[in-house]
């Protein structure tokens, strides 16, 4: 297959130092609340890249709370991407808004949320949802689909709709504390804008870097 020729051109916007939001929370809090107003089918996703034993990965998540020192998404404790998280807490995190010609990087380190605060997330799930989580040992392998529905049956019989189903004990949150932001604005003749922001000293520094 050939794509040499897929080209596009952008000119949905511009950004400069004098017109950053104050911050790059406040920054990304701005971009993200425009992108949201177009209502596209998961606007809240973003990939996340951890490192295990030298090996990079990358999967979308959903980022479900924008709190004032980071973001928070919730997955398995026990998954591929928790035991590299684990090892290595170092986190990106990347969002492509593309009808605004838009990407935004995240780099920082990754704590897990208080518990409470996760059972509290996990009771507003839906029924599906909670027993979803709860019957997927979430990256190990399995013999057939088949097994898996088996398993996801058994828990529906356990916990049938209506009653408590509990929170797994490898469930929970993750807070992305960041240390570097990217923004990114597509621009004319691939002269993108980009402006970095560092965490030097307990302070921001911004830079312009080159597309
Ligand atoms: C749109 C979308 C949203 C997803 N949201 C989540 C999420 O919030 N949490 C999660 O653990 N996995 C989510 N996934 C699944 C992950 O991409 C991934 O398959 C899973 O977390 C296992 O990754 P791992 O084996 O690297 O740990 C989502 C996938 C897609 C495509």
């Amino acid at each position: 297959m050939d794509l040499h020729n897929i080209r596009e051109t952008y000119n949905f916007d511009s950004l400069d130092i004098d017109k950053l939001k104050d911050g790059p929370m406040a920054q990304f809090q701005y971009w993200f609340e425009q992108y949201k107003q177009l209502c596209i089918k998961d606007y809240n996703a973003m990939a996340i890249s951890t490192v295990h034993k030298d090996i990079p990965e990358s999967r979308i998540v959903l980022l479900k709370e924008i709190r004032d020192n980071g973001y928070v998404f919730y997955s398995n404790y026990s998954s591929a991407k928790a035991n590299a998280l684990e090892s290595n807490p170092n986190i990106s995190a990347l969002f492509f808004w593309r009808e605004q010609e838009r990407q935004v990087r995240i780099s920082g380190i990754v704590v897990k949320t208080d518990v409470q605060e996760s059972k509290s997330y996990f009771e507003t799930r839906p029924y599906l949802s909670k027993i979803g989580a709860a019957a997927s040992d979430q990256s190990q392998p399995i013999t057939s689909r088949q097994e898996l529905e088996e398993k996801f049956d058994s828990f529906t019989k356990k916990y049938p709709e209506g009653t408590e189903v509990p929170m797994p004990e490898n469930w929970g949150g993750y807070l992305i504390i960041p240390n570097r932001y990217e923004f990114w604005q597509g621009r004319e003749g691939r002269l993108h804008d980009r402006l970095v922001f560092c965490l030097e000293d307990g302070h921001w520094n911004i830079k312009r870097i080159q597309p």
